[in-house]
């Protein structure tokens, strides 16, 4: 973000760090092609940096969740293949097939309205075929299969370039049983489509812990997001490439999240902090107010429990988190000034506050703390 002024708050994206995640999976997928999962704004680092870094890193394929983000990269001038993970509007068809994106497609009205945009446009519809494998999330079931193909038959608008599907029970456990049930589905499926006449040019299944754990569901491109922002997926799924005996892969995160102090307050012993007085000072304290709230991204359950860190040093959220500030306690930090930077996600320091320590406090998952962070807040690479 190019401005005249210093910003209030920002959201840091290591270039580095991108790139060598990049390396480390590009390492363990060898042949099979890497797409950059940067739907959801980019897991909430910025759609248009990551594209433009996933384009520095040779990366041919981007995964987005709608037709809108599809679109801002096609306008921003990204030429990549897009693949539209999440569901397409049957009246999207046409801006789809315009501005050559890729559609996973799992029901007939979708492919229908594919075509018929197709032969308006007289383009071809590219989709990738979705199959439900046990998520029950999107998916095309088994008996439905035939169905598709012999549809698919009279569609010569429709240009199925690859099969897909997305694990259920993946990250959170060491158990591989679901996986391979899942695995086993796909295959299954995989078989009937070619025996019934379809060519499958591209086969994907894997996702972040997939790419690192399972070579079998490897096939010609693996679908990474969180990784490839330094996250692991879980603890399970590092605890379970060591118990393969796996070099786990050295990520790198590579966001950080910073704002600056917009108020230093000498508060008396006894005094209450913030909405619903629910932190009460037990001696004279000096507050440090925070120009973040909810509105943010940053989780109100954080409320008297996490901690932000200034000057290198940790200072203890009191009171509860507001729609656009937080109070930390800087009572033992020395000299903390107006305008010095606080950091709210990453390092400083000797200090470091990772997405997965908030999401313990928060009670949610490292996924869910970067992907809600404002996409209003600027992105800066450094
Ligand atoms: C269909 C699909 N593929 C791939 C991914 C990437 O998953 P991960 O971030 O765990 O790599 C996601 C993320 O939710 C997804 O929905």
């Amino acid at each position: 973000m190019e401005s005249g002024h210093r910003m209030i708050q920002w959201v840091e994206i290591d270039r580095k760090a991108f790139l060598n995640n990049v390396g480390e999976f590009k390492k363990r997928l060898g042949r099979t092609a890497l797409m950059a999962v940067i739907k959801a704004n980019a897991y909430g680092h910025g759609l248009l940096p990551m594209a433009r870094l996933a384009q520095e890193a040779g990366l041919g394929w981007l995964g987005v969740n709608n037709l809108e983000e599809g679109l801002v990269l096609r306008q921003a001038g990204f030429n990549q293949k897009i693949l539209i993970l999440g569901y397409t509007g049957l009246d999207q068809a046409k801006e789809v097939v315009q501005a050559d994106l890729r559609s996973v497609v799992y029901n007939l009205e979708s492919i229908r309205a594919l075509a018929r945009a197709a032969r308006c446009l007289r383009k071809k519809a590219i989709v990738h075929l979705k199959i439900e494998t046990g998520t029950n999330r999107q998916g095309i079931p088994g008996k439905k299969l035939g169905e598709i193909v012999r549809e698919l038959k009279k569609l010569p608008e429709i240009e199925v370039e690859g099969v897909s599907s997305h694990f259920a029970n993946i990250e959170d456990t060491t158990d591989d049983f679901y996986p391979k049930r899942q695995l086993a589905n796909f295959l299954e499926a995989v078989n009937f489509l070619e025996k019934n006449g379809l060519v499958i040019p591209i086969k994907h299944l894997a996702c972040s812990a997939a790419a690192i754990l399972f070579p079998e569901t490897y096939f010609d491109l693996a679908r990474v997001g969180l990784g490839l922002y330094g996250l692991w997926s879980s603890r399970e799924t590092l605890i379970s490439c060591q118990q393969r005996g796996q070099e786990p892969l050295k990520l790198k995160p590579v966001l950080s999240w910073r704002t600056r102090v917009a108020q230093v307050k000498p508060v008396s012993s006894g005094s209450y902090v913030g909405y619903g007085c629910t932190y009460r000072t037990t001696r004279a304290s000096k507050l440090a107010v925070i120009p973040v709230g909810y509105y943010d991204g940053y989780d109100r359950s954080l409320s008297n429990t996490a901690y932000v860190l200034i000057k290198g040093h940790r200072a203890q959220i009191r009171g509860r988190i507001c729609m656009d500030f937080i109070m930390a306690d800087v009572t033992d930090i020395p000299g903390v000034k107006l305008e010095d930077r606080v950091t709210l996600l990453g390092s400083d320091g000797q200090e470091k506050i990772t997405a997965e320590q908030l999401a313990s406090l928060a009670g949610t998952i490292n996924y869910e703390i970067i992907t809600r962070i404002n996409p209003l807040v600027p992105r800066v690479i450094v």
